[in-house]
């Protein structure tokens, strides 16, 4: 089922003092998120990201197109209806955005006390989002005196409060290190198994999108250049743009100046073994070699393990007799492709 559809969706900004022409900052977006499902956004700074999931929120009106959630154009609706929907999509920032006079529980409780709920109910709920996001020892404790980790928890305890059916993460984990960004990351993926809450993911980081992400969305300009499951796109880039975001997490076969170095190093043949999924021939492949006296040794490349599907690139330093190896990549190449170095230049 679709939670989220935007179709056509364009979002024009009329010029300002800083640009000089109206920006173009959404353009002609189609995208679905199905319920229950963890979407990436990923692109460069001014790609559109935040408008995306400004328009989702309804903060933004399209110019023109339409946006839906669960179906109701949300681009026509009233004050009270707006009040609703966005009771119903929680969002998290970069900067966390809390309240620094408020304690870690008036900060959770505060979506709650302005929806109006009575005191013992907001007491019990916060008191119950504290537990999950493993935080109920710092309840009286205020935002200065946690790390930038525990104040994320709290962002995502507070986007909760009101049980919403949406999250939207907008750069959630890109003012932490590299350990605390893992722990959020679980933290969203509980969120999304254990209360079914559909997350819309914001990053320039493809590092995240990997870790979480079952479908990814790359935008550039403003508008979705590639989409598609996350294997599908770490696995086979489509667009330059994608492909640059794929090589930041991914050993890819070598180019340019690792090529050179490569060659450097190993004066004979150079291949790429290209291990897909379900293809149980590597084996295969070192045996064939080994059949001909042909010696090889791994120089570049991995193995990636997206939730169970596998694929990489192995680039193997062949020696061995010319007539050999010749021969030896002839009989591996029976078992998988062997990408020649040499014939990519
Ligand atoms: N309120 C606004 N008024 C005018 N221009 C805007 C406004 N909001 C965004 N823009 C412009 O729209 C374009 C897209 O901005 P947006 O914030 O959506 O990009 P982003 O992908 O989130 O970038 P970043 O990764 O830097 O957060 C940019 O050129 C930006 O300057
Ligand atoms: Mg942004």
């Amino acid at each position: 089922m679709t939670l989220i559809r935007l179709s056509g969706a364009t979002k024009i900004f009329d010029a300002t003092a800083k640009d000089a022409e109206p920006v173009r900052a959404v353009d002609d977006v189609s995208l679905d998120v199905a319920a229950g499902e963890i979407c990436g956004i990923i692109g460069y700074s001014g790609a559109g990201k935040s408008t995306v999931l400004r328009l989702v929120n309804a903060l933004e009106l399209p110019t023109s197109g339409s946006v839906e959630i669960d179906g109701v154009d949300i681009t026509r609706l009233g004050e009270r209806e707006l009040r609703r929907l966005r009771g119903d999509i929680g969002m998290i920032f970069q900067q966390f955005n809390l309240f620094e006079s408020r304690t870690v529980a008036g900060n959770v409780a505060y979506p709650l006390e302005v929806a109006g709920a009575p005191r013992a109910e907001i007491r019990t709920r916060v008191a119950e989002l504290l537990e999950f996001v493993g935080l109920t020892g710092k309840a009286t404790s205020y935002p200065e005196q946690l790390s930038g980790g525990q104040k994320q928890r709290v962002g995502i305890a507070r986007a909760l409060a009101t049980s919403p059916r949406i999250l939207l993460a907008d750069e959630a984990t890109s003012a932490l290190d590299p350990d605390t960004t893992q722990e959020v990351l679980a933290l969203l993926k509980r969120v999304n198994t254990e209360l079914g809450v559909t997350i819309l993911v914001i990053t320039h980081e493809m590092d995240v999108i990997r870790t979480i992400a079952d479908r990814v969305v790359v935008m550039e300009h403003g508008r979705i250049i590639e989409q598609g499951t996350v294997f599908d796109i770490l696995s086979a880039p489509q667009h330059a743009a994608t492909a640059r975001f794929v090589a930041s997490i991914i050993e890819d076969v070598p180019t340019g100046d690792d090529l050179d170095a490569l060659r450097a190093r190993h004066p004979g043949r150079i291949v790429t073994l290209d291990v897909r999924e379900g293809a149980a021939a590597q084996g295969d492949v070192f045996a064939a070699l080994a059949a001909h006296g042909v010696r090889f040794e791994v120089v570049h490349g991995g193995i990636n393990d997206i939730r169970g599907r596998v694929f990489g690139h192995l680039t193997l330093a062949l020696t061995g007799e010319k007539d050999a190896v010749e021969r030896a990549i002839a009989a591996a190449s029976a078992f998988a492709t062997l990408i020649e170095e040499d014939a990519r230049g």
